[in-house]
């Protein structure tokens, strides 16, 4: 290759190599400027000494602004007082396009100003760092159920029905009829898991969340596994697996990266197996233990979740709940007809739910029973019956949201930053 990016550079000592970026920052002190440069792989500072580079090259130094796009030419040294440890002698600079005046400047902006500007905020190191910290996740997932042998199957997009209740349903027309984009893949996935074993589905997932908070985006990712032959326990043991693999991955790979956005992976080192695992009811005795007014049948808001999470230092399984409050494809146990075999995993440090998942319900009768009794449309789910009619074993699954886990990993306040065009309440642009 005629150019070398910047996170190669150590390989270069003492070579000449031509970069192709833009400028993140300068400053200039005498006759010296110093251009921090950015290449997407990393930042380098490089150093235009008067007299060292020829005189229309310096004074281009003076020209050019904040993210001017260049190709530049130089030497690079070890240095280690300059940040990354290496510089850039500059022999020859040569300007692609000067730009105009850089709206997102080194000063503090305003969230929504800086939402304004996604599209040119993404260029700024933090918001970069997370990223790259994004694809390692995605990776790590997509690695991790290959090498366990789940078979990746695409699950529609365009649905007829709803999975996970119709409030936050997305509808659109299809050629005169109602149709919904997908809030989950899994009532599919229980249909090739039957024809595959273990399948996973890995894609977007839509929900009218119709309230403001910091972890729900409207277009979010969703790697949903489905295992037949499982029970609750196994779907947790996956679910436990797959978070522990994830974390270490990110530890492993993208360090840097954690230590650009100032993250504390200490908290991280922690998340080993095994994972406490709770029942909702213990899960209510932890609230009241911290006198936190919450009635036994109720769901779980925010507050609730990151006072239970907060009582253990890695995330922990919460289990048995009250069949009320989720899904009618949810099993109950034989013995307690009142509690769902679901599990929803709780990060720590406050960040709430990642995983929710569960084992379903794989009896015929019961599963009519429970449409009926929700009012859904037995027509729509006939094939889903079909299930139960032919070969019906127990089996389950679970969805983890990439951007709560990401939110989790990197640390972060709010979702909006864990992915690249969030799509909020308030917000479709840009
Ligand atoms: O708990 P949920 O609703 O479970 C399901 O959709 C199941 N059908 C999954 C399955 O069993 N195959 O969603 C699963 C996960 C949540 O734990 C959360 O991490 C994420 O998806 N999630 C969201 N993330 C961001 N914004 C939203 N609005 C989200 N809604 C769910
Ligand atoms: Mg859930």
């Amino acid at each position: 290759m005629d150019y070398v990016y910047i996170k190669d550079v150590s390989k270069y000592v003492g070579k000449e190599v031509t970069i192709k970026g833009w400028l993140y920052n300068k400053r200039s002190s005498g006759k010296i400027y110093f251009l921090l440069l950015r290449d997407g792989t990393g930042i380098i500072q490089s150093v235009a000494a008067k007299g060292e580079i020829p005189d229309e090259d310096y004074e281009l130094c003076d020209k050019i602004t904040q993210e001017s796009s260049m190709i530049v030419t130089g030497v690079i040294r070890e240095d280690s007082r300059s940040p990354g440890g290496y510089e850039l002698s500059l022999q020859h600079i040569e300007v692609v396009q000067i730009s105009e005046p850089y709206p997102i400047t080194p000063k503090k902006h305003g969230i929504s100003f800086l939402m304004d500007n996604r599209h040119l905020w993404l260029r700024s190191k933090k918001q970069n760092a997370i990223l790259r910290i994004r694809a390692e996740v995605i990776n790590a997932v997509r690695d991790f159920f290959n090498k366990e042998g789940f078979i990746l199957v695409d699950t529609p997009i365009l649905t007829p029905c709803s999975v996970e209740g119709t409030t936050t349903l997305f509808e659109t027309d299809y050629f005169g009829r109602k149709a919904y984009l997908t809030q989950s893949g899994q009532l599919y996935n229980e249909a090739t898991c039957m024809a595959l074993g273990k399948v996973y589905c890995f894609g977007p997932a839509f929900r009218a969340e119709k309230s403001k908070t910091r972890r729900h985006i409207i277009e979010f990712w969703q790697v949903e596994p489905e295992i037949a032959y499982a029970e609750l326990k196994d779907v947790m043991d996956c679910a436990e697996k797959l978070i522990v693999y994830i974390v270490a991955r990110v530890l492993e790979k993208r360090k840097d990266d954690l230590f650009a956005i100032e993250r504390d992976i200490q908290p991280l080192e922690n998340v080993t197996s095994p994972f406490p695992r709770i029942t909702y009811t213990e899960a209510v005795k932890i609230l009241h233990q911290k006198d936190e007014h919450f009635e036994w049948g109720g769901d779980f808001g925010a507050p609730q979740e990151t006072i239970i999470s907060e009582s253990f230092d890695r995330p922990v399984h919460i289990t048995h709940f009250p069949a009320r409050i989720k899904p009618f494809y949810m099993k109950r146990p034989p013995e307690d007809e009142k509690l769902a075999l679901g599990v929803d995993v709780l990060a720590p440090e406050g960040y709430g739910e990642i995983v929710g998942g569960g084992q379903r319900e794989d009896n015929l009768e019961i599963l009519e029973k429970r449409l009926k009794e929700d009012n859904l449309p037995k027509k729509d789910f006939e094939w889903y019956l079909d299930l139960r009619r032919y070969g019906s074993v127990p089996h389950g699954g679970f969805g983890l949201g990439i951007e709560r886990t990401i939110t989790w990993l990197c640390g972060i306040q709010h979702i909006r930053e864990s992915i690249p065009f969030p799509r909020l309440l308030d917000r479709i642009y840009p």
